[in-house]
């Protein structure tokens, strides 16, 4: 028998297989107990030593290979065989799935929504490091050496092997003034929203992580006036037309004169309710005239030029805008709360 002949024509036969039955009747034919090459094996007995040892070799050869090349070929079908079940079973006239879509978190909508008013009054935004020294920090915002903001339990001190340089989490946005003002020259007209840190405790109304919004413009003539109107539109667009604002003596450091702005309740419209225990008003951000002293460190001439500066709070602005009273909500992030944005 030509067992090259018989392997070859086995092998045409198995590649064209188109089901697992016709599979299983071509491998009885071959490698069944009555099949071709089983039955050669079986006669071997009857060749000559010699030829009996190479015929043996090459037919048990075959057999192998036909049984792996009909192992390839069941694999092959029975995947197929899946497939056109499963395409059975695909029924089209069912409705898709709803994949459940995420958008931004409150908090980043508010920052995003603060900083559009000002890009919209002209103002450019600029970011800065989280990580700053303690110079851009305090120092150039004329802090005195002595100034308790600056203490250990005040602020998060990064552990540094640099003997010149203290490093910190950003306490307040402010320090984006300072690397903004030494790297331009006037007229400048900034707002730099970012993350600042605090060792506070996490409560109802702190967190040692929250968001501020800072501003700075910087100008030849730049007014108080002018400061009032700005944050004025800015409130107005922000919780509605009939909204006033109040502006209180105050102190910062980096700014003379300094003031605190509030805006008429939101809840009671300024009659008095629990939310600004019954003062009318709402605190919601520092600001001021740029000092001189901050001028001189950045290097320009403090006789030349005037600027305003302000700064607030994310978390906060969002609180009052939703009338939320747990700033807790915001770091959750049960989808039950976010979602509602
Ligand atoms: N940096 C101040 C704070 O964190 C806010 C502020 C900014 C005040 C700019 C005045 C001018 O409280």
């Amino acid at each position: 028998m030509d067992l090259i002949r018989v392997k070859q024509e086995a092998e045409k036969l198995i590649q064209d297989v188109k089901s697992l039955i016709e599979l299983d009747q071509l491998r009885i034919k071959y490698l069944g107990r009555k099949g071709v090459i089983t039955l050669f094996l079986r006669e071997l007995g009857k060749l000559q030593l010699e030829e009996r040892r190479t015929q043996g070799e090459l037919a048990n050869r075959i057999k192998k290979e036909l049984e792996q090349l009909i192992e390839i070929k069941k694999t092959e079908l029975q995947i197929e065989e899946e497939i056109k079940k499963a395409q059975k079973r695909i029924d089209l006239t069912l409705p898709g799935k709803k994949t459940f879509l995420g958008h931004k978190h409150p908090i980043t909508k508010v920052m995003e929504e603060i900083v559009q008013i000002f890009v919209g009054m002209g103002f450019k935004e600029k970011l800065g490091p989280e990580v700053e020294t303690e110079w851009y920090n305090y120092t150039a915002l004329n802090f005195p050496e002595e100034h308790p903001a600056r203490d250990q339990i005040a602020c998060f001190y990064l552990p540094t092997t640099d003997l010149n340089n203290k490093y910190l989490l950003r306490s307040h946005t402010s320090p984006v003034q300072i690397r903004v003002m030494e790297d331009n020259r006037p007229p400048i007209r900034i707002i730099a929203p970012g993350r600042v840190f605090r060792p506070d405790d996490f409560d109802a109304s702190h967190s040692p992580v929250f968001h501020q919004v800072e501003g700075l413009f910087v100008d030849e003539n730049v007014s108080m006036a002018e400061l009032k109107g700005t944050l004025e539109k800015f409130c107005q667009e922000m919780f509605g037309s009939g909204i006033k604002i109040r502006f209180t003596p105050s102190y910062f450091p980096f700014t003379e004169p300094s003031a605190e702005v509030a805006i008429s309740c939101v809840i009671c419209d300024g009659q008095g309710c629990k939310t600004c225990k019954n003062t009318g008003w709402l605190e919601i951000l520092g600001a001021g005239m740029v000092h001189p002293a901050v001028f001189s460190c950045v290097g320009y001439d403090p006789l030349k030029y005037l600027g305003y500066a302000f700064g607030m709070g994310v978390e906060r602005i969002a609180m009052i805008k939703y009338r939320i009273d747990d700033l807790r909500l915001f770091y959750e992030n049960d989808i039950r709360f976010i979602s509602q944005f």
